[in-house]
């Protein structure tokens, strides 16, 4: 349907996670309920799909949206770093699937209310939960030259952070910065070139993992996923920039490999049971899935089984 963010890699990750058999599925980053959509219509009569988001407004639309699949779909709101917590009783230890589908959804992004887009002009939030208390307004403007610095150079990957970061801390200084154009503004001015818009896509990319502490919920979230998992359950976690997916990558390899003997003795002497297994190999999208959907172009997705005792 038109209106709603595209889904990624959505076929893809309905077979992954088997939802032709499943009977509770888990998408923690419901965003417009694309993925979840396709998951009630592959799973068979009364499987349920448990949707949250931190983000009223999109768990509103997903509801909106999914109205007519009545109590098989169960929406939260909420953080997925409170998974289990969050997670409805009877779901506990049983789920057959969890989706994490990181980031922003095209929605958020294009909503200059929420303050993520350069390209027009709003308050400087970057919220993706209203309730979430620090904006990035507060960090432009009150945080010391050092630790800006180490958000742009960190989270942005940004190579002139020292100059972004001086201009921004000059510019301050006159007048405190409230709206998106008057940030990318700055570091329009700073950087020049080609390369400017881009700069500017990594430093509010920047801001707005430091502000939704992106990479901490996420490391927060995925041992509590492996924990709601019954065995033979699968994880996936679509991660669109690189220090997410690596977070992911660490995280199910060493579930997968947790092993730490020396390389040297014959055979295991730590202990350490694996909690996962890896199910292929990275996946990204199609070139025909990039042209038709831009947003997909960083995708990259990962896959894991949780391991039935007899496995370990
Ligand atoms: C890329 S969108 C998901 C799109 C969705 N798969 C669809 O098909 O419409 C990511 C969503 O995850 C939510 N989100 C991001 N981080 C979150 C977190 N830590 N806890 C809960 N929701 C989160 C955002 O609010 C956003 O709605």
């Amino acid at each position: 349907m038109e209106g709603y963010h595209k889904p990624v890699l959505l076929q893809t990750i309905v077979e992954m996670l088997q939802a032709h058999q499943a009977k509770w599925l888990c998408d923690v980053t419901a965003g417009d309920g694309g993925h979840c959509e396709a998951f009630l219509e592959g799973m068979p009569s009364p499987g349920r799909v448990i949707a949250m988001d931190q983000d009223p407004q999109a768990l509103a639309r997903t509801r909106q949206r999914l109205d007519r699949f009545g109590d098989r779909l169960i929406t939260v709101r909420g953080n997925f770093s409170h998974f289990s917590s969050l997670l409805p009783h009877a779901g506990r230890g049983q789920v057959d699937g969890i989706l994490a589908d990181l980031g922003v959804s095209t929605l958020q992004i294009s909503d200059p209310a929420k303050g993520f887009m350069f390209s027009a002009d709003g308050p400087l939030s970057m919220q993706m939960d209203p309730d979430s208390g620090l904006t990035a307004a507060e960090v432009v403007n009150t945080y010391e030259e050092s630790q800006l610095a180490d958000i742009i150079r960190t989270y942005g990957e940004e190579r002139a952070w020292r100059r972004i970061t001086g201009a921004i801390v000059k510019a301050r200084r006159r007048n405190p910065i409230t709206t998106t154009r008057q940030l990318a503004e700055i570091v329009l001015h700073t950087v020049h070139g080609p390369f400017s818009i881009k700069s500017c896509a990594r430093v509010f990319q920047s801001l707005r993992i430091h502000v939704n502490r992106e990479l901490e919920r996420l490391e927060e979230f995925l041992p509590q996923a492996v924990q709601e998992m019954r065995p033979g359950a699968r994880l996936a976690v679509l991660s669109y920039h690189s220090l997410e997916d690596r977070c992911v990558k660490n995280f199910m390899r060493d579930q997968a490999f947790p092993c730490v003997c020396p390389p040297r003795l014959p055979h295991c002497v730590c202990g350490a049971r694996p909690t996962l297994k890896l199910v292929g190999k990275l996946i990204v999208p199609s070139q025909e899935e990039i042209a038709a959907n831009p947003n997909a172009r960083s995708a990259r997705l990962r896959i894991a089984e949780k391991i039935q005792e007899a496995e370990q």
